[in-house]
């Protein structure tokens, strides 16, 4: 199955190296925490720590609130992160902020563990459909009302290995 191509694996790969340059300038002669919302930041995630030059701890946490194309509405933690994030700074890397109940469900979560400092890296943003505003401090791209697939994201458990990021036209 193929699918309209919305952003070319080119494009974010030049865009992920941009971000990664803010972030070292950001956080220079600091070290990080780097979390991944698993699972549709995986790639994202990968991309991202390895053009970033600095000292960098990995962990990933897994929320669900999605059943086929809509939110749920409910956060539910599927697997925590073992750091310990008092006093550290924390970057927390999303595929996709939509209605922004995630990040912001998360936001309040890590919060309650006084982080140093606590920012959100996403690679896309839909601001059509934002019910939850939240600052996003690294984004890679903001999309059209589409529902995406592809480079992490899925449509119910398909297409993440996708390269590029595309417009899911198949049947929901
Ligand atoms: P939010 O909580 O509504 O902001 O949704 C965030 C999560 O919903 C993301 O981390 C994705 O897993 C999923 N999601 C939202 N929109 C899309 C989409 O267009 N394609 C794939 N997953 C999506």
């Amino acid at each position: 199955m193929s699918f309209p191509e919305l952003i070319s694996r080119e494009k974010i790969h030049s865009r992920v190296q941009e971000l990664a340059k803010e972030i070292e300038r950001d956080f220079a002669g600091e070290e990080i925490i780097v979390v991944g919302v698993l699972k549709g930041s995986f790639i994202f995630c990968a991309d991202l720590i390895r053009e970033i030059n600095l000292p960098i701890t990995l962990d990933f946490i897994s929320v669900s609130s999605y059943e086929g194309t809509e939110s749920t509405g409910e956060l539910k933690i599927n697997l925590d992160i073992k750091s310990k994030i008092e006093g550290k700074n924390v970057i927390l890397v999303e595929d996709i902020i939509d209605t922004g109940l995630t990040i912001s469900s998360l936001i309040t979560r890590f919060k309650k563990n006084n982080p140093k400092s606590l920012k959100v890296a996403s690679l896309l943003y839909k601001p059509a459909r934002i019910q939850h505003k939240v600052d996003i401090d690294y984004l890679a791209f903001e999309i059209e009302d589409h529902f995406v697939i592809g480079y992490g994201l899925d449509f119910n458990g398909s297409y993440r290995e996708l390269p590029y990021v595309g417009i899911y036209n198949g049947e929901v």
